[in-house]
């Protein structure tokens, strides 16, 4: 973005709408930041941002159906081989979150794209298990996710830079060596 700023000073007029159009949304009304192909909605929830945001990123809901997030929540105690029990209000309470913003609520257009491979029965533990997110990284070889600096394809972080932030787009992805 920088060097499209100082850019700015020399573009000729023809140049400053092409540059304008750029930051508008595209024709299919994905607006960058806003729920785009690559970015998710920016969701805050004090429990899901305290109890599951420890042990690796808060996965967003938009990654799994509602059925999964079931599974995943009712599941805790044996979750991964790790134990995160919670009490029970706690986990109603972050389960309904992750309901009302899953993958099939409809709310989020990464949403709707995981859906588009998700048999209406299938209810996978793992957004690595999806067939979006296999397809999606396709050209990511079986070493690079033994990779140390990697770990395991749940380890998002690792390579995408902002996934925290919930930005997963080309530009902020970064292949540990
Ligand atoms: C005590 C640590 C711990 C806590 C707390 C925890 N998790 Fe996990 N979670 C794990 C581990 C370990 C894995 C497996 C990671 C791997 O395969 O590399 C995992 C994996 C997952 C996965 C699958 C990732 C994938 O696509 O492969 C989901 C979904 C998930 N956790 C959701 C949650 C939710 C929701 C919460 C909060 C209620 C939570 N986790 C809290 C340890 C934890
Ligand atoms: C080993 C590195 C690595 C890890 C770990 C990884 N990704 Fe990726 N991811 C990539 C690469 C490479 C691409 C393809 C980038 C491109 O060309 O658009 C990609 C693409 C994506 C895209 C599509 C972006 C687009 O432009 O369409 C999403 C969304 C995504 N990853 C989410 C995740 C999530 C969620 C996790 C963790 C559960 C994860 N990734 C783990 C490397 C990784």
């Amino acid at each position: 973005m920088n060097y499209l700023l100082r850019g700015i000073g020399v573009v000729t007029a023809v140049g400053m709408i092409s540059l304008l159009s750029f930051s508008l949304p595209s024709p299919s009304g994905e607006a960058r930041g806003d729920g785009g192909s690559d970015t998710l909605p920016k969701l805050t929830h004090k429990n899901w941002q305290q109890e599951c945001a420890s042990c690796h990123i808060a996965y967003a809901p938009a990654f799994l159906p509602k059925a999964s997030w079931r599974r995943v929540m009712g599941g805790l105690d044996q979750h991964f081989g790790e134990n995160a029990s919670l009490d029970p209000v706690t986990q109603a309470d972050i389960l309904r979150f992750l309901e009302a913003n899953a993958a099939d609520a409809g709310t989020s257009r990464m949403g709707n794209r995981v859906m588009r491979d998700i048999g209406p029965k299938d209810a996978p533990l793992r957004v690595t298990e999806t067939r979006w997110f296999v397809r999606k990284h396709d050209e990511v070889s079986r070493a690079v996710w033994s990779r140390k600096a990697v770990g395991s394809a749940a380890n998002c972080a690792a390579c995408h830079r902002q996934a925290e932030q919930g930005v997963f787009d080309e530009d902020t992805v970064n292949i540990p060596k």
